[in-house]
C-alpha cells in the first residue's frame, strides 16, 4: 500500500509500505479518506521521528477482523471512522490501510459520506473527553431539564468546538461560544446561543454578564496564550471547571479547576509523547462508551460536518496542507484528502 511517512528534516514523503494484519481486537480498515489536524504538523515537527506513517483522522470500509473481535458489531464492509495515534510509528492514519483498536470505531450512517466523515474522529471524540470524561455535563438522549446547564465552549469556530457546539445541543446544554465574528450566523445555526469575539478586550466581562455570574463549566478548544485567563475571568465568582486541551501553564483563581484532556487516552494504547501514557481501563470502557454514543448521535441527522477543504492529489497533497495549517492558514474549514486522488492509486 502507499502512505505518507515522516522523512529527516520533518517533512513527509509517500512511500510504499506493506499492508499490516490485524492483531487481538483490532479492525483493518481499507481507507477512502483522511482529514487533518494540528496534532499532525506538531507531532512531526516536535517529535521528529523518521520512518513513521503521518495522520490520525480517517474514514473507510471494514475488510479485515483481527481475533476477539465482536463480529456481530463490526461487519466486513461496514462503513467507520476513527482516529489513530499518527506519526510516531507504523499505524498513521494518511494510508490506503490503517489498522484501529475495535472500541476507537465510529459506525457511519449512509448520510455521511467519507470525506465529511474522515474529520469526526479527533474533533468529536475530544468533545466527548470534555463533557464527559473531564466533567460530567448532561448527555444526549436524557431528556433536558427545564433549566440548562450553560456551557462556554471557547474558540468554537475550531474543529474541536464545531463538534462540541453540536453535541452541546443534543444534549439539552445553553451554548456560549466564542469565534473571530465571520463564523457567528454559522455557530448560530450548529446550536450556538450567544457568540462574542475572542479578541474583544471586554470578552470575559460580557459573557460573565450574559451567564449572570453563574458561569460554571467551559471547555476550552484552543488553550493557549490568554484563552485560560480570559475563561477563568468569565466563570461565576465562586469559580468552576475548564476542561482543555494542553495543560494551564497559569495558576487560575481560587475555585477554577483545570482538567487536561488528550485524545490519544481513548485508544488505550502506550505511547511516549507528547507525554508519557500508559494503558487505562477507564480509557478503552470511555472509548468504546463515547464511540457507540457519537454513531447513535450521527443518526439523528443533527450533527453536520466542517467545510472541507480538498486538496487535489490525495496523499501526495499532504506536505503542502501540513504547510498551510502550521502558517495558521485555517479558519472554520477541514483539510481533507481522498485516497484515490493520489497519483498511482486506483479509483476501485
Ligand atoms: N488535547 C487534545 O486531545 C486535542 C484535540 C484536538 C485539538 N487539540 C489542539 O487544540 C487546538 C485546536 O485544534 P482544532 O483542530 O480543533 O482547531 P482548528 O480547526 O485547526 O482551529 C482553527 C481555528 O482556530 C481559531 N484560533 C486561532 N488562534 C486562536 C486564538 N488565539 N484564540 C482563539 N481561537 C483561535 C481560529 O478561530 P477564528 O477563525 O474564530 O479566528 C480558527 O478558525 C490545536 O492546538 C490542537 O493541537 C488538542
Amino acid at each position: 500500500m502507499k502512505a505518507v511517512f515522516t522523512v529527516a528534516g520533518a517533512r513527509v514523503q509517500v512511500r510504499n509500505t506493506e499492508i499490516p494484519a490485524p492483531k487481538e481486537e483490532q479492525i483493518l480498515i481499507k481507507v477512502v479518506a483522511v482529514a487533518q489536524n494540528p496534532t499532525d504538523w506538531k507531532t512531526i515537527k516536535l517529535a521528529r521521528v523518521v520512518g513513521a506513517i503521518v495522520g490520525t483522522d480517517y474514514a473507510g470500509t471494514i475488510v479485515g477482523l483481527g481475533p476477539g473481535v465482536d463480529e456481530d458489531k463490526f461487519k466486513i464492509g461496514a462503513r467507520v471512522a476513527g482516529l489513530i495515534h499518527g506519526s510516531l510509528n507504523k499505524t498513521g492514519a494518511f494510508a490506503e490501510y490503517v489498522l484501529a483498536p475495535e472500541h476507537s470505531l465510529i459506525q457511519l450512517p449512509d448520510t455521511w459520506t467519507f470525506e465529511q466523515a474522515a474529520q469526526l474522529g479527533v474533533g468529536m471524540t475530544t468533545s466527548c473527553q470534555c463533557f464527559w470524561q473531564s466533567q460530567n455535563l448532561p448527555k444526549p438522549f436524557v431528556h433536558p431539564t427545564s433549566t440548562p446547564i450553560v456551557v462556554l465552549i471557547w474558540s468554537g469556530a475550531t474543529s474541536t468546538g464545531h463538534y462540541a457546539i453540536q453535541l452541546a445541543k443534543v444534549s439539552g446544554m445553553k451554548i456560549v461560544t466564542t469565534a473571530s465574528p465571520k463564523h457567528w450566523d454559522r455557530l448560530k445555526a450548529l446550536g450556538a446561543d450567544a457568540c462574542f469575539d475572542y479578541n474583544d478586550s471586554q470578552v470575559s466581562e460580557k459573557i460573565r454578564v450574559y451567564t449572570d455570574n453563574k458561569l460554571m463549566h467551559a471547555v476550552d478548544c484552543i488553550s493557549e496564550k490568554s484563552s485560560f485567563q480570559k475563561i477563568s475571568d468569565a466563570l461565576s465568582e465562586e469559580g468552576g471547571t475548564i476542561s482543555c486541551l494542553f495543560p494551564s501553564p497559569y495558576k487560575l483563581r481560587a475555585g477554577v479547576k483545570t482538567k487536561f484532556t488528550l485524545t490519544y487516552d481513548l485508544l488505550a494504547e502506550p505511547y511516549k509523547f507528547p507525554k508519557v501514557y500508559n494503558p487505562r481501563v477507564e480509557d478503552k470502557a470511555f472509548g468504546d462508551w463515547a464511540t457507540n454514543l457519537i454513531s447513535e448521535v450521527l443518526k439523528t441527522g443533527r450533527i453536520v460536518p466542517l467545510p472541507i477543504r480538498l486538496y487535489p492529489n490525495g496523499l501526495e497533497s499532504v506536505q503542502e496542507g501540513l504547510q498551510y495549517m502550521e502558517e495558521g492558514k485555517v479558519s472554520g474549514e477541514k483539510i481533507t484528502y481522498r485516497i484515490a486522488d493520489t497519483p498511482g492509486i486506483g479509483k476501485n
